[in-house]
C-alpha cells in the first residue's frame, strides 16, 4: 500500500490444515513463515516498488491459535487453532478455578471458550506434561511472525483479547487470571496498541524476504479487529460481516459492552483506546466449502472446464430455487458453534428434507442456514442497544451478489460494499501508516483510503417472509 491508501500489491499463499483427530485442527508455524516469505517475495515483483522504500510492515491473522516456544526460542509441536474444540474440560476447569462464569466475566470480559488460548495452555499441561515442561513463551500466530521478522516478543490488544488472559477493560494482561491458572506471565510477550511500533526488521529477516533490514514493524491486529479497520469500522454505528470460514458479525463500541451472558465476543479494538463486541461462527464460508467438497464433484468438474469459480456455480444454482428452499433449513454446526449456542458438541443438520428436494435446495438452504446463524448474533448486537446503521460486507462470501442480496434481506439492513475487498491485510498495512505517521489516526486512514461502491437494499416482501422463517 502507498502512503495514500491505495493498494500497489497483493499476494496469497496457502498451508495444509492438519486435522489429527475430529475436532482437533493444528498447523506448522514454519508452513506460515514459509508463505509470508513467498507472499513478500512475490509482491515486491509486483509491485515494482524498490524494497528500500518499504517504510512499515502491519500484522494480522487468525486469532487464538497457540505457538508454544522452548528455552531456544523453537517452536514445540504444531499450534492448536481457533477451532480446535479438545478443550471442554479445560474450559470447566477454568471456570471452576476463577469461581464461575460471573467472575470470568468481570476478569476477562468473556467467558471460557474452546477455541481461546489460555484453554490450550492448560491442555498441554494436562495431556502432554512434557511438552509443557520445556514451554518458556505462548505466541499468538501473527506474533510468531513479527518474532520471526523482529526477533522480539510482542502483541496487541486485539488479539491479546482472545487468549482470556486479558484484563479488556484496562488492556493490560490480568494478573488475577494468571495466578488463578497458575500460568506464568514471564511467558506472555509485552502488550502494545495496535498501531505502535514493536520491533524492527532483523538483517537475517531481511534477507530472507528481499527487504531492508530496520523496518518498524507495528502491533497490527487480531484478522477480526485488522478487517474491520480495513473495512472502515472504526465508528459507532458501522457493522462488519465478515464472510470467511468462520463468519463475523462485528460491532465498533466506545467502552468495552458486555453481554450479561457472555454470547458475543467483548474484545480491545485496534483503534487505541475502544472496543468492540462480536459475534463468530465456526462454520459460515466453512460450511459452504464443506458442502463443495463432499457434494460438488459435478460442478468442480464443470468449474474446471469452464475456468469458472465453483462457488459461483453453486449460488447461481441455489438462485434456482425459491426463497425458503421450498421448506428446507440447514443448520451450519459443523464445527461445534461459539456465537450464540458455545457448544463444541454442536452438529450441522438438514431439517425437513423430502423427495422432492434437489442439489439447489440443499445448497440454498445452506446459505440460508449460514445467513441465520448470522443473524442471531446481529440479534444479540441489538439486544445490547449498539447503533446498527450500515452493515459492511467483506471475505470471500461477500463477492457473490446472491448472497449480499439474502443477507440483505434475513437482516433486514442495508448492506453495503467497499472499494477496497483484502480486509484483515488491508487493515494491517493501515496500522503500519499510522504506526510510522503516514496517517494521524485510524479513522482518518481509514476516511482517506475507504468508499462505499454498492448498496443492497432489503426487498421487503422477502424480509417479511425471512422473518417468519
Ligand atoms: C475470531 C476467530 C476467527 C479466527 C479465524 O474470534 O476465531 O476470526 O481468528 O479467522
Amino acid at each position: 500500500m502507498d502512503a495514500a491508501g491505495k493498494i500497489l500489491a497483493q499476494a496469497t499463499f496457502s498451508y495444509p490444515l492438519l486435522t489429527p483427530q475430529p475436532g482437533w485442527t493444528e498447523q506448522n508455524p514454519e508452513d506460515w513463515w514459509h508463505a509470508t516469505v513467498q507472499g513478500v517475495r512475490a509482491i515486491l515483483k509486483k509491485a515494482s516498488v524498490p524494497a528500500r522504500q518499504v517504510q512499515g510492515i502491519g500484522l494480522s491473522g487468525q486469532m487464538h491459535g497457540s505457538v508454544f516456544l522452548d528455552a531456544q526460542k523453537a517452536v514445540i509441536g504444531p499450534a492448536i487453532l481457533w477451532n480446535d474444540q479438545r478443550t471442554a474440560a479445560e474450559c470447566e476447569e477454568i471456570e471452576r478455578r476463577v469461581g464461575g462464569k460471573e467472575q470470568l466475566l468481570q476478569l476477562v470480559s468473556n467467558p471460557a471458550l474452546t477455541g481461546f488460548t489460555a484453554p490450550k495452555i492448560l491442555w498441554l499441561r494436562n495431556h502432554e506434561p512434557e511438552n509443557f515442561a520445556r514451554v518458556k513463551k505462548v505466541l499468538l500466530p501473527k506474533d510468531y511472525i513479527r518474532f520471526r521478522l523482529t526477533g522480539t516478543f510482542a502483541t496487541e490488544v486485539s488479539d491479546a483479547s482472545g487468549t482470556l488472559l486479558l484484563d479488556v477493560v484496562n488492556r493490560r494482561w490480568s494478573q488475577e487470571m494468571l495466578g488463578k491458572l497458575d500460568i506464568p506471565s514471564e511467558w506472555l510477550p509485552p502488550v502494545f496498541e495496535s498501531p505502535e511500533i514493536t520491533g524492527k526488521m532483523t538483517p537475517e529477516a531481511a534477507t530472507e524476504l528481499g527487504l531492508e533490514p530496520g523496518i518498524p514493524v507495528v502491533g497490527g491486529g487480531g484478522d477480526q479487529a485488522a478487517g474491520a479497520v480495513g473495512t472502515g469500522v472504526v465508528e459507532p454505528g458501522i457493522l462488519s460481516v465478515a464472510l470467511g470460514t468462520s463468519g463475523v458479525v462485528f460491532a465498533f463500541s466506545k467502552e468495552p459492552s458486555q453481554d450479561a451472558q457472555g454470547r458475543l465476543h467483548t474484545f480491545c479494538h485496534a483503534v487505541s483506546g475502544t472496543w468492540h463486541v462480536m459475534g463468530v461462527m465456526l462454520a459460515a464460508g466453512g460450511s459452504f466449502q464443506w458442502f463443495r467438497n463432499a457434494l460438488s464433484a459435478e460442478e468442480q468438474a464443470r468449474a474446471k472446464a469452464e475456468n469458472r469459480d465453483v462457488y459461483d456455480i453453486l449460488t447461481e444454482l441455489a438462485a434456482t430455487v425459491p426463497p425458503g428452499a421450498e421448506n428446507l433449513f440447514f443448520l451450519p454446526y459443523l464445527s461445534g458453534e461459539r456465537t450464540p449456542h458455545a457448544d463444541p458438541h454442536a452438529r450441522g443438520a438438514f431439517v425437513g428434507l423430502s423427495l422432492r428436494h434437489q442439489k439447489a435446495h440443499l445448497v440454498r438452504a445452506v446459505l440460508e442456514g449460514i445467513s441465520f446463524g448470522l443473524r442471531d448474533s446481529l440479534e444479540i448486537i441489538r439486544e445490547l442497544k449498539i447503533p446498527v446503521r450500515e452493515i459492511r460486507v467483506s471475505g470471500g462470501g461477500g463477492k457473490s451478489p446472491f448472497w449480499r442480496q439474502l443477507l440483505a434481506n434475513i437482516f433486514g439492513e442495508e448492506i453495503t460494499v467497499l472499494n477496497v475487498e483484502e480486509g484483515p491485510a488491508f487493515g494491517a498495512a493501515l496500522l503500519a501508516a499510522v504506526g510510522t505517521g503516514a496517517f494521524p489516526t485510524v479513522p482518518a486512514a481509514c476516511q482517506a483510503s475507504l468508499r462505499v461502491v454498492d448498496r443492497v437494499v432489503p426487498e421487503a416482501e422477502w424480509v417479511a417472509f425471512y422473518e417468519k422463517r
